[in-house]
């Protein structure tokens, strides 16, 4: 049912943890299945992600997703960061269950919401970003499976 890129983000996930003082922290929740997301951004002055760390109380597929996005957005730009999105995790991982898709969007709704975070400490505006949402829910019921 999972491939093996899945497993192994499943049981080894990257990037577990906290930021101390992070530059931006999101946290994303599904009402639906009651999974929550946070994830944790240090961005230098250049605007380029240094680190990125995960913290959730979700399923197995929430958790591959969010390793393998976090894998993904560390070293880039926050522009680069804001073009992954959960179609691009899913294909890094080589696919999800379509049951599961949902879950991915914890991790692409949590890193904008990080980022949005970040925006307004810095009191900046960042192109293409919309204001996140809490709660992915929404979101979920336009899916297609
Ligand atoms: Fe809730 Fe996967 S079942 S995020």
């Amino acid at each position: 049912m999972y491939t093996e890129k899945v497993m192994d983000h499943f049981t080894n996930p990257r990037n577990v943890g906290e930021i101390e003082n992070a530059s931006g922290v999101g946290t994303v929740g599904n009402a639906k299945c009651g999974d929550i997301m946070r994830i944790y951004l240090d961005i230098d002055e250049a605007g380029i992600i240094n680190d990125v760390k995960f913290k959730t109380f979700g399923c197995g597929a929430a958790v591959a997703t969010s390793s393998m996005a976090t894998e993904l957005v560390k070293g880039k730009t926050v522009q680069e960061a804001l073009t992954i999105t959960n179609k691009a995790v899913m294909e890094a991982l080589d696919g999800l269950p379509p049951v599961k898709v949902h879950c991915s969007l914890l991790a692409e709704e949590a890193i904008h919401a990080a980022l949005w975070d970040y925006a307004e400490k810095k009191g900046i505006k960042i192109e293409g970003l919309e204001r996140p949402k809490s709660d992915i829910h929404e979101e979920e019921e336009k899916i297609e499976y």
